[in-house]
């Protein structure tokens, strides 16, 4: 049995410099939820700065900031009138660059997430297009057809739009009379750009350069697969296209075409002009042949993968994924990236809470359509995997996404009355989807107050009465909890910073998942029922208590 202690984080950690993003440990703010610095009951930019401290003790080493430009929230945010500013509602470009320099300070960097597949439809160039006449140049940046059908009334293809309903809208010409129709992949308020206009291209790389230029770090690309389109008629019918991330030859109308790897060179070209070059991970839901494109130092270098967050909370699958994802990263160059939670889905602590069932999604969905009465949600269950499965991630090679409100556990929230949502899927399909907002709920940080120490006035997605009990004040007095894992987790982590891959240890079919990196650090997770006999070593974190020093199901634990 090996007697070594915990080496001290910055031994081998290899996190600055040029490849600080290899490794690092992402923070994902969502800023409207985060902290409101003004009792407006909306997060915004120096809320986000006060809480500093709070992220230093947390121990990432970057945060992504979702989009905090100004918007309609027609899409919480991912609707973009101005690229180049900040939200008057969330701060100023002051503000921003306030919140950068103290997030620098504390050794933090900056990730501002990109949204140049659509813009808002209050952004000056629709506004322009809408104003101009059809042909126009204006017209020309975004994707204006003619309608079909007796005067053009039915849209130019039975194409559905992600939130539902159709992907064109039509719109009213100058003159007064029903005219032309515009394409939308998401709402109707985000009309998708137009990527074969030299304009487009022009501006974004104005938009890069102006973050860049403020100290940015990187970007995260919202819908990178979507850019590029080939619209050339007859455009072909929605039962002939290959679902988003099944096509796999790059010749589907919009999805994952081959050509949109033109633009990432492009910017790559304009990231490696700054020191360190600046960062980028792609949000590309593409067939996972084809992320590696996505991720190459030719192109934005880094693809967010999204295997673990669509599996069961099971080892067979993620020993599957965590191996594949791992030699892909060695034929690509990239490092890998693992997330289990984000702003678009249901909180991997109730996705794991609730009993397995069809689907990647199915046993989530069915909950949340029952407003959380069916399936029954074990709370307990769910919050114990979820720490089991974060901490086996922090333990892998490559950079870790984490989203805000997963260090407290916290689950989905469904008990948000209609009249309060705000995500555009829930209109668009009435009764048939809920939408994202339950986990978009603004943080708890004390136990008490009108809006659990978020801000003085009510949050505006309203909280739940059992936050009180999740609350980052409570937690810190509790030496046991999901915070207190997390903190440790983050800090022990740096001896895991490095590119060195992992060794499997047991079986491919093991109920349990044991790894070992390197350095003599082992991860051990147990996904069975009982207790199991842990490897020789000294453990030196576990995600649950450990009972007559084994390991319990649903629990991981490091050892040395
Ligand atoms: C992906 C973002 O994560 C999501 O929140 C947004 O609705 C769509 N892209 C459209 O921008």
């Amino acid at each position: 049995m090996s007697t070594k202690t915990a080496s001290t984080p910055d031994d081998t950690k290899d996190v600055s410099g040029a490849n600080w993003w290899r490794q690092a440990a992402v923070y994902q703010i969502y800023p409207r939820s985060f902290s409101d610095s003004n009792g407006d009951g909306l997060g915004d930019i120096k809320g986000i700065t006060a809480k500093v401290p709070y992220l230093e003790s947390l121990g990432i080493d970057a945060v992504w900031l979702s989009p905090f430009y100004p918007s309609a929230l027609a899409d919480g945010g991912y609707d973009v009138d101005n690229y180049r500013d900040v939200d008057p509602k969330l701060g100023s470009l002051a503000d921003f660059d306030e919140m950068t320099a103290a997030l620098h300070a504390a050794g933090i960097k900056l990730i501002v997430d990109i949204v140049p597949n659509h813009s808002s439809d209050r952004h000056d160039w629709f506004r322009e297009a809408l104003a101009s006449p059809k042909g126009s140049a204006a017209r020309d940046r975004y994707i204006f057809r003619e309608g079909k059908g007796k005067d053009g009334g039915l849209p130019p293809s039975d194409w559905e739009s992600l939130f539902g309903g159709p992907a064109w809208e039509r719109i009213i010409e100058p003159d007064g009379a029903p005219g032309q129709w515009y394409m939308h992949l998401f709402a109707k308020e985000q009309p998708d750009f137009n990527w074969d206009n030299p304009e487009v291209r022009e501006d974004f790389l104005k938009t890069l350069r102006f973050w860049s230029d403020r100290g940015v770090d990187g970007f995260r690309i919202d819908v990178a697969h979507a850019l590029t389109k080939d619209l050339s008629e007859p455009l072909p019918a929605k039962a002939e296209l290959a679902a988003e991330d099944e096509t796999t030859d790059g010749t589907h109308p919009f999805w994952d075409r081959d050509e949109v790897h033109e633009i990432y060179a492009e910017w790559r070209a304009l990231f490696n002009e700054y020191n360190p070059p600046r960062t980028a991970v792609a949000e590309a839901w593409v067939h996972a042949d084809r992320r590696g494109r996505y991720a190459s130092p030719e192109g934005l270098g880094q693809a967010f993968n999204f295997d673990l967050l669509q599996a069961a909370f099971d080892a067979e699958q993620f020993r599957e994924i965590i191996a594949r994802n791992l030699a892909e990263s060695q034929v690509t160059g990239a490092s890998s990236t693992w997330v289990f939670s984000n702003h678009d889905v249901v909180r991997h602590a109730t996705r794991y809470g609730l009993p397995k069932g069809p689907g990647r999604n199915g046993p989530a969905q069915a909950w949340l359509k029952s407003a959380g009465t069916e399936p029954a949600l074990n709370r307990e269950l769910g919050e114990r995997r979820a720490r089991a499965a974060t901490l086996m991630m922090l333990a892998l090679p490559g950079s870790a996404y984490l989203y805000q409100g997963e260090e407290l556990g916290l689950h989905e929230v469904v008990e948000i009355p209609a009249t309060d949502r705000q995500d555009p899927s829930f209109f668009r399909n009435p009764g048939v989807e809920i939408g994202r907002d339950g986990c978009r709920v603004p943080l708890p940080w004390t136990s008490e107050g009108i809006a659990f120490g978020f801000g003085d006035a009510a949050a505006h997605l309203p909280q739940p009465e059992w936050f009180s009990a999740y609350s980052v004040a409570r937690q810190e007095m509790q030496p046991g909890s999901t915070l207190a894992l997390y903190r440790e987790a983050l800090r022990l982590r740096g001896n895991l910073q490095t590119d060195e891959l992992l060794k499997w240890l047991g079986g491919p079919h093991d109920s349990v998942l044991h790894f070992i990196r390197p350095n003599g650090w082992q991860s051990i997770t147990n996904f069975g029922t009982g207790p199991v006999e842990l490897a020789a070593g000294t453990v030196v974190l576990s995600s649950s208590p450990l009972t007559d020093g084994k390991l319990p199901a649903d629990t991981t634990a490091w050892i040395i």
